[in-house]
C-alpha cells in the first residue's frame, strides 16, 4: 500500500487532506513542519510527500529539494494557496511532480495523487526491468571444462537458486568474484542489486559505517544520514570479499545481522529489516584461522553453510589452452590486432608455469604477449620474462630422454642470448673461459671455425634454437 506523508503547518488543512487520502486506501502520516517531515523521510521510505509551500522555518520548496536528495525515489506534490502558479512552477523546477491548490477539490486531489503514484510505480518497474536486462545480457562467462572446475560449476548450479549464504574459497585470481556474480545472476534475485565490498581494504570504523549506514551526526564527518550497503542490497546480494581479513568484533556484528536479518544504522535506535543474500569470499584458510583464534567459530559455521572451493589453475591445466585462447582473442580485438593463436613453443611455456597468481596471472601474461606480438602467432619471445625462461627448459624436456649435453647447449645459448651475443660476458656468467665457449659455439654451428673468435664481443646474436 503506498505510503504518503502530508506536511502542513495548518492542522485543519493537514488532517483534511490526510482524511481524503486515507479514504482512498493509502497509508498516511502527518508532519506539522518541514523539519519533522525531513526527519521522517530519513527514517522511512515514503512513496509520496504532499507539502505546503509557505511554512514557518524551512519552506516547502526547500523541503522538496531536500527530500529529492535524501530519497530520490519519493514523489512530491506541493500544496499552494490561492492557486499561486509561481510557487508551483518553482516547486516543479526543484523536483516536485505536480501541485494541488487550496481549497481542495476532492476529484482533483484524488486524480493528482493517483497520477503521481502511478508514475512512481512505472519508474520503479522500469528500474527493475533495466537491471534485469543488464543481468540477463551475457556477462563474462565462466570458462572451463576440466573435471575440477566442472565440479565447482555443478555446485554453483545447485546453490544459486537458493537464498543461503555461500562461502567461496580459493587462491588469489581463481575467479571468486566472477563466481559470486554468477551466483547472483542465476538466482531469483538477479533483477535486484549485486553489491560487492572489499572488507579487507577498510578499517573497522569505515567498514561498519559503509555496511550499516549512519544517522547525521553519528560521528565526526557524518553530515548526512546515509543508508548502508545492507539496505542498498535489500532483496539482492551483498558480496563480502576478503572476509578473512575482518576483525573479531566486526565478525560478531555481522553474525548478528546474518542471524536476525535486522540492523541499526550507527547513531540510530530504529531496527530495520533487510532481506539480503550474503556471498563471501576469501583466500585465507579460515579453518586454520579459527583454530588460531583469529576467526570466530560461530561466524565461520554461519558462513560456510554452503562452501564452494575453486581449484587453482595448476590443478586444471586442461583448461589452460582454452582460457589463454579466450584472453588472447579478447586482447586482439581490444588492440585491433590480428593474432591467430600461440606457437607450439609458447603454449608449452605457458603449460610449464605453475601459475601462483592463477587465472588473473594468465590473463595478464596473455595481455603482455598480445601487446608485444608482431607475428600472427604469439612466440616465446612475446611472453613475460619468467615464462620465457621456462620455455628454454621445456624445449629441453621435449627432446626426451633429456641428455645433459642438450641441457648444456640450451643453457649456453640462452645465456648468450640474454647477454645480447656478448661472448665475454656470457663466458663470465657461465663460469667458463672464452675459448671453451667459442669451441662449444662452433660445435653448435653458431660460430665459424676461423677468424670468428676475435670478433668477440660484437658478434651477432646466434639464431635461437
Ligand atoms: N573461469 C573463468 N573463465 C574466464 N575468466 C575467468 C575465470 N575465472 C576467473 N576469470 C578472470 O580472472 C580474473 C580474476 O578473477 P577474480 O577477480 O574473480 O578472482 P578472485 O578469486 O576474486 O581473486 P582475488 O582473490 O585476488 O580477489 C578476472 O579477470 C576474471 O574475469
Ligand atoms: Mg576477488
Amino acid at each position: 500500500m503506498p505510503r504518503i506523508l502530508v506536511v502542513d503547518d495548518e492542522e485543519a488543512i493537514r488532517s483534511g487532506l490526510a482524511e481524503i487520502l486515507v479514504e482512498e486506501g493509502y497509508t498516511v502520516e502527518q508532519a506539522a513542519n518541514a523539519e519533522a517531515a525531513l526527519a521522517r523521510v530519513r527514517e522511512e521510505l515514503f512513496d509520496l510527500v504532499c507539502t505546503d509551500v509557505r511554512m514557518p522555518g524551512m519552506d516547502g520548496l526547500e523541503l522538496v529539494e531536500r527530500v529529492k536528495q535524501e530519497s530520490p525515489e519519493t514523489e512530491l506534490i506541493v500544496i499552494t494557496g490561492f492557486a499561486s502558479l509561481q510557487s508551483a512552477v518553482d516547486a516543479v523546477k526543484r523536483g516536485a511532480e505536480d501541485y494541488l491548490s487550496k481549497p481542495f477539490d476532492l476529484d482533483e486531489v484524488r486524480l493528482t495523487v493517483k497520477r503521481a503514484l502511478e508514475k512512481k510505480a512505472l519508474r520503479d518497474k522500469q528500474g527493475r526491468l533495466e537491471r534485469r536486462v543488464a543481468h540477463l545480457s551475457p556477462g563474462p562467462t565462466l570458462l572451463g571444462r576440466s573435471a575440477a572446475f566442472q565440479r565447482s560449476l555443478q555446485l554453483l548450479d545447485r546453490v544459486a537458486p537458493t537464498s543461503s549464504t555461500v562461502l567461496i574459497l580459493g587462491e588469489t585470481g581463481t575467479g571468486k568474484e566472477l563466481v559470486a556474480r554468477e551466483i547472483h545472476r542465476r538466482s531469483p534475485r538477479a533483477s535486484e542489486p549485486f553489491i560487492p565490498i572489499n572488507c579487507g581494504a577498510l578499517p573497522d570504523s569505515l567498514l561498519e559505517s559503509e555496511l550499516f549506514g549512519y544517522a547525521k551526526g553519528a560521528f565526526t564527518g557524518a553530515d548526512k544520514t546515509t543508508q548502508g550497503l545492507f539496505e542498498a542490497a535489500d532483496r539482492g546480494t551483498l558480496f563480502l570479499d576478503e572476509i578473512g581479513n575482518i576483525s573479531l568484533s566486526m565478525q560478531q556484528r555481522l553474525l548478528r545481522v546474518l542471524e536476525a536479518g535486522e540492523l541499526m544504522r550507527l547513531g540510530e535506535r530504529k531496527i530495520r529489516k533487510v532481506d539480503v543474500r550474503i556471498v563471501a569470499a576469501t583466500n585465507s584458510d579460515l579453518k586454520r584461522d579459527v583454530e588460531k583464534g583469529l576467526f570466530r567459530q560461530d561466524f565461520y559455521y554461519r558462513l560456510r553453510v554452503l562452501s564452494l572451493e575453486l581449484p587453482p589453475l595448476r590443478d586444471r591445466m586442461d583448461d589452460l589452452p582454452m582460457l589463454a585462447g579466450h584472453f588472447l582473442q579478447s586482447c586482439a580485438a581490444r588492440f585491433h590486432k590480428k593474432i591467430d593463436g600461440f606457437s607450439t613453443a609458447s603454449l608449452r611455456a605457458l603449460q610449464a608455469h605453475n601459475w601462483p597468481g592463477n587465472i588473473r596471472e594468465l590473463e595478464n601474461s596473455v595481455e603482455h604477449a598480445a601487446i608485444l606480438c608482431v607475428t600472427p602467432l604469439v612466440e616465446v619471445e612475446d611472453l613475460p620474462g619468467e615464462l620465457r625462461e621456462k620455455a628454454v627448459f621445456c624445449g629441453a624436456a621435449e627432446a626426451a630422454p633429456v641428455s645433459l649435453e642438450a641441457l648444456e647447449k640450451l643453457h649456453i645459448l640462452k645465456t648468450l642470448r640474454e647477454c645480447g651475443g656478448h661472448r665475454g660476458r656470457s663466458a663470465e656468467l657461465l663460469g667458463i673461459n672464452r675459448r671453451t665457449l667459442y669451441r662449444k659455439l662452433i660445435e653448435y654451428g653458431v660460430a665459424r671455425e676461423e677468424g670468428d673468435e676475435d670478433e668477440g664481443d660484437d658478434s651477432p646474436q646466434p639464431a635461437s634454437h
